[in-house]
């Protein structure tokens, strides 16, 4: 397996082009099964998990070229196959999304369920009680769950909590379902709002994408359009904190600032200079960072995908700071091994206790998950010596080149081929 090696030390000068939002090409690719036509997509990232969503598009039976600029053909003809298999499933949970878009543009699809997974449980109850709200049957067996209605009717859901990827779900289905659905208690992520101006543009008819009630009028078709994806925000906050910690001055080219209103405030509160430029956003480390307190919340809130590596600026600020998980159960994996490396942090429950600054070293780490890996790159940009970074595969799943980007701003880091 790859690895990547980083000798720590130096400052990050230059600028990075952020990638397109994983989060929001997830969803935008699943509901190219919406129209019949092909549909184009812009600023695609290069990711193990788009190429994992391609790969499914394709064993449903559509086809799909190209990289940054993708287009893809629906699921059609002999070759439509309605399901989503485990072996797909089991890698990526956002293969999900294909359920709410296959439902109602084919009347019926089979997904895998999706098991626990290292950051904890994630059902998808929500997703199903929606469907079966728009009329849909479902049944599970043999770890598959069935869903079957031949049109969706609208329907009125309240979500027990804002689910970024069950409300996108539900957007897709309710988009040509009979009549009108509203999501209450709705996500209100940039990427919902990136998916509704999409579906927007295929036809369909959905208003309040960004707050909490999202109201769809299903139409009988959708056309196939083109669609350009919105950055990243959270790589950006990812190579942000990076340029925070190594004292650094980067500009984040493409970075979408009014998608990053928690963690910029958290950076500045931090004491690290943010200015938004016209072509992004700049961020300079200078001074002694201060502390931070962060809880995760859903969006307008400071987001989870985040959290790891605002510890790991923690470990760096003078004095003692305090983060609170309220997203997913079992998100601290990043904890053991940022204290391999020197870190003091104590944990009870959801809460992180971060004393520094502490003198971090290098050492081999290794993550269960995206976000975790990241932050523990950024911790080895700071760290005396050689840090090592196993199961690249996580890091792959959702950052786009990311030692090439870091090189390009002056980080000595490298792949390790296996
Ligand atoms: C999405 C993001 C992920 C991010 C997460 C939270 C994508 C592809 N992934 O994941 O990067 O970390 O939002 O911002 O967009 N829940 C239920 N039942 C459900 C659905 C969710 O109990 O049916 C719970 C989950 O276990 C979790 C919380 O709701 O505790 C939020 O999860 P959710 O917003 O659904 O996360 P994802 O959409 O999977």
């Amino acid at each position: 397996m790859d690895k990547i090696v980083v000798e720590g030390g130096g400052r990050l000068v230059g600028s990075i082009s952020i990638s397109g939002a994983k989060n929001a090409a997830l969803p935008i690719l699943a509901a190219s099964i919406l129209p019949s036509g092909p549909s184009t997509f812009k600023n695609v990232p290069q990711l193990q998990d788009v190429a994992t969503m391609a790969k499914l598009l394709r064993r449903l039976g559509g086809e799909v070229d190209g990289k940054k600029t993708m287009v893809v053909h629906p699921p059609h003809g002999r070759k439509l196959k309605l399901e989503a298999p485990y072996e797909l499933v089991k890698t990526m949970r956002a293969s999900v999304l294909v359920l709410g878009p296959l439902v109602a543009r084919f009347g019926k699809a089979r997904v895998s369920q999706p098991g626990g997974c290292a950051i904890g449980t994630r059902p998808i109850d929500q997703h199903l009680r929606g469907l079966e709200a728009m009329g849909a049957k479902i049944h599970l067996d043999h770890g598959y769950v069935d869903v079957e209605c031949k049109r969706l009717r609208g329907a009125t859901i309240v979500l027990d909590m804002p689910t970024v990827t069950g409300c996108e779900n539900l957007m897709m289905a309710a988009a040509l379902a009979k009549g009108r659905t509203v999501i209450e208690n709705a996500a209100r992520e940039p990427e919902v709002e990136d998916l509704a101006l999409l579906l927007n543009k295929m036809g369909a008819r959905v208003q309040g994408a960004g707050t909490a009630i999202i109201t769809i009028d299903g139409v009988d078709e959708l056309q196939p359009v083109e669609h350009t994806i919105i950055a990243d925000r959270i790589e950006a906050g990812t190579f942000a904190v990076a340029a925070a910690v190594t004292r650094g001055d980067v500009l984040l080219e493409g970075a979408q600032a009014e998608h990053m209103d928690a963690m910029l405030a958290k950076l500045r509160g931090a004491g690290v200079t943010v200015t938004v430029e016209r072509g992004g956003v700049r961020v300079r480390g200078g001074g002694d960072l201060r502390p931070v307190d962060i809880t995760t919340q859903p969006h307008p809130g400071f987001p989870t995908d985040m959290q790891a590596q605002f510890m790991m600026m923690a470990t760096q600020a003078r004095g003692e700071s305090m983060i609170k998980e309220t997203i997913f159960e079992n998100r601290f994996m990043h904890v053991p091994e940022l204290a391999r490396m020197g870190a003091d942090i104590h944990t009870d429950g959801r809460v992180a206790v971060i004393r520094g600054p502490r003198k971090l070293t290098g050492a081999p780490v290794m993550a269960t998950d995206l976000r975790a890996s990241a932050s523990l790159v950024i911790a080895g940009l700071v760290a005396s010596g050689k840090t090592e970074v196993l199961r690249v595969y996580h890091l792959d799943r959702g950052y786009e080149a990311i030692e090439k980007k870091l090189r390009g701003v002056g980080a000595k880091i490298k792949r390790v081929k296996a």
